[in-house]
């Protein structure tokens, strides 16, 4: 992959715009995760350092264009990106009446990007609005790089100068490099309430992987497959089938779906409903599944412990409650202490992470969720792909 890279670039007096991905979780107006915001200084501070103004855009949740509501503001964000630069970030709202003027060494927001009508579409004028704010339009947005939207597609076509950030860059290069020549036995974790978000991810790393790893809503639908009863736990009926083609195709090839032999059930889904460890077979039609039990989750850590690479996405288990937070605690520390290379992604395996206090013994932790898994998929991402067709243009 080709493409124009930032820290090639002649930054000095000119006004760069970053498309960064600082789309964190907030309760009631706080931030309580800043990591993509973090994640997005080093393109940040590279601009400043080297003498150039700074116009930064990202979305926030799903909003309906047109509509702005209190809880679409970006006015939180820009107060901690400030905080963190020491400096004030002004949010320009008026940023389409008046060209926007920010001085070298200062940072500005523009307004949360999915509130301006024609974002998601990838609409063209919209695009060119974001470009003429800029001499030069920096995507660093890997969380968003799936989406074909006009802050991350439409603008860079119009744009004099579009190039990759810093944090775009590595992890692509990270992800790359990782799954180019993958240290075996290649493990994945593959976690979450449903196969059919997540079926052509699973088919496609049928393909790779010597061990697939099935947790939560997922799980359930295997287990249902393979003839076990799951009470009332979520799953998908409807995909027993292809839950069984993606299993047949890893065993045909010599390699393992591991399933729980043991789970953690409770009659209702709540962080205080007594927890009951049953073999899969003991479930009763009125159980839910809401972890792996402990022996299922000794056995996986073995498998982990003795990995090349692990890929993680997904806790296995209900973690955010403490009496069903076991299993994934186990594989994550399993995860932290196997010399295998490890590459985790998506909001909920890192709130695990950051949970069992495991980050810095992840061998590299990706700012990306659904781009996470789309790049895994071997998918080619759009904001990444009109980057390349730029660098022919250019
Ligand atoms: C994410 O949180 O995965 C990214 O910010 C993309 O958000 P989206 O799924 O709303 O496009």
């Amino acid at each position: 992959m080709s493409f124009n890279k930032l820290a090639d670039q002649q930054v000095a007096g000119k006004t760069v715009l970053i498309r960064a991905d600082m789309n964190v979780p907030m309760n009631d107006g706080v931030i309580t995760d800043d990591t993509r915001i973090r994640a997005s200084l080093a393109s940040i501070r590279f601009c400043l350092d080297n003498g150039a103004a700074v116009i930064v855009m990202t979305h926030l949740g799903r909003p309906t264009e047109g509509e702005a509501k209190p809880q679409d503001s970006v006015a939180p964000i820009a107060a901690r990106l400030g905080a963190l630069l020491q400096q004030n970030v002004p949010v320009l709202d008026d940023w389409r009446e008046r060209k926007p003027i920010v001085q070298p060494g200062q940072v500005a927001m523009l307004p949360n990007v999915r509130l301006n009508p024609g974002e998601k579409k990838n609409n063209a004028q919209l695009g060119e609005a974001y470009a003429s704010v800029c001499d030069l339009y920096v995507n660093d947005a890997f969380g968003t790089a799936h989406r074909a939207e006009a802050s991350t597609v439409a603008v860079a076509k119009s744009a004099p100068l579009a190039c990759a950030g810093i944090l775009l860059s590595a992890e692509l290069d990270a992800l790359g490099a990782a799954l180019k020549n993958p240290g075996r036995p290649l493990v994945a974790i593959v976690a979450g309430s449903k196969v059919s978000t997540k079926l052509t991810i699973l088919d496609s790393l049928a393909d790779k992987v010597d061990l697939l790893i099935v947790g939560g809503g997922i799980a359930n639908t295997f287990l249902l497959a393979a003839g076990h009863p799951i009470g009332l736990s979520l799953a998908e009926p409807a995909l027993q089938e292809e839950s069984q083609k993606i299993m047949a195709k890893i065993v045909a090839k010599g390699g393992q779906v591991p399933l729980p032999v043991d789970v953690v059930v409770a009659k209702t889904f709540a962080a205080d409903a007594p927890a009951t460890i049953k073999r899969i077979d003991e479930v009763a039609p009125d159980d839910l599944i809401l972890d792996i039990g402990p022996q299922s989750a000794q056995a996986l850590a073995g498998l982990i412990m003795a990995a090349g690479t692990v890929v993680w996405n997904g806790p296995v288990g209900v973690f955010e409650f403490d009496a069903f937070a076991h299993g994934t605690e186990v594989l994550a520390q399993a995860i932290a202490n196997s010399k295998a290379f490890s590459i985790a992604g998506g909001g909920d395996t890192l709130a695990a992470i950051a949970k069992f206090g495991v980050g810095d013994k992840m061998g590299y932790i990706s700012t990306g969720g659904g781009a996470f898994l789309e790049f895994l998929e071997g998918k080619s991402l759009p904001a990444v792909a009109v980057l390349t067709q730029c660098a022919c243009a250019a």
